[in-house]
């Protein structure tokens, strides 16, 4: 496995592989089960897989947590050699965003709602660095988790707007045994909170149930995740949705015939603010 550190390195990399279909899966480090599936998946579809291992600062606001952000870079690069990775990037913040630095990928309105609209310089922090990555690498595909389920809207817009040549691939959310979210972030949780914050699985999954037996109100489908969320005194609620799949538009009252729905919602344990989501298929209508 080569361990590279700048974009000259990765450009070799990539021209020793000759036409060889490259499996992209950009992560920030602290690899879980979640980015590991991800790389299988990329090693099962492509001819060589790289990843990419990136704090990225420009996707943090002043108030975020980018400075006690996980790291263990010994421990991802054991589990990276594991999984039969050809190639690890790991570029400092001079590489990435020299002092000259002046450009931003910015997607409009897909951005502004859900994530957007509580971390309003998050996406264009995203897609400048995923810009990167995929102009660097060149890959024939790129890898995301669906438990980003905006970031991952956001990304296709991007790709679809700006013509990038590459597909994007999204594996589904992967979940600990009692249904919480695998994130880099739930090492912050004391042990009260880690046994609370099963309410964000639990939340969606009753809407859920709500949608299967024909629910197709939008503001029953919010009341029933909101419930299940205050109902617990450590979980503060930032917000919960049921949107349009395909623009993140928020809806209100009934979703209409055939339509699909995103409920997601992010939800404080005192400092650690957690995400999660399900996409509910129109095709499911009773
Ligand atoms: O999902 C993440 O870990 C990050 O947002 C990404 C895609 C690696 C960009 O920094």
């Amino acid at each position: 496995m080569r361990i590279l550190h700048t974009i000259a390195e990765v450009r070799d990399f990539r021209r020793s592989q000759g036409q060889a279909t490259l499996g992209l899966v950009p992560t920030m480090g602290f690899l879980h089960e979640g980015h590991l599936a991800l790389v299988r998946q990329a090693r099962a579809e492509n001819e060589s897989v790289a990843v990419s291992i990136y704090v990225n600062p420009k996707q943090f606001g002043p108030t975020e947590d980018l400075s006690r952000y996980p790291r263990d870079l010994a421990r991802d690069l054991a589990l990276l050699g594991e999984e039969g990775v050809d190639c690890v990037f790991i570029p400092d913040n001079e590489e990435m965003y020299p002092t000259d630095f002046q450009s931003g990928v910015v997607v409009k309105e897909i951005t502004q709602p859900l994530e957007g609209a509580r971390r309003p310089t998050h996406f264009e922090g995203v897609t400048t660095v995923v810009a990167k990555l995929f102009n660097i690498f060149q890959p024939t595909r790129a890898y995301f988790g669906q438990k980003d389920a905006q970031q991952v809207a956001v990304v296709r817009q991007m790709v679809r707007d700006l013509n990038f040549g590459l597909g994007i691939v999204v594996g589904p959310t992967v979940r600990e045994a009692d249904g919480l979210a695998l994130s880099s972030r739930n090492k912050y949780l004391t042990v009260e909170q880690r046994a609370t914050a099963t309410v964000l699985h639990r939340a969606l999954r009753s809407a859920e149930a709500h949608w299967q037996s024909g629910e197709r109100d939008s503001d029953a489908l919010r009341s029933t995740m909101r419930q299940l969320l205050e109902a617990e005194p450590l979980a503060r609620v930032d917000y919960v949705s049921a949107a349009d799949p395909a623009t993140l538009g928020e809806y209100a009252g009934l979703i209409p015939p055939g339509a699909g729905a995103l409920l997601s919602m992010a939800v404080f344990f005192d400092r650690t603010r957690l995400i999660d989501n399900v996409l509910l298929s129109g095709d499911a209508t009773t």
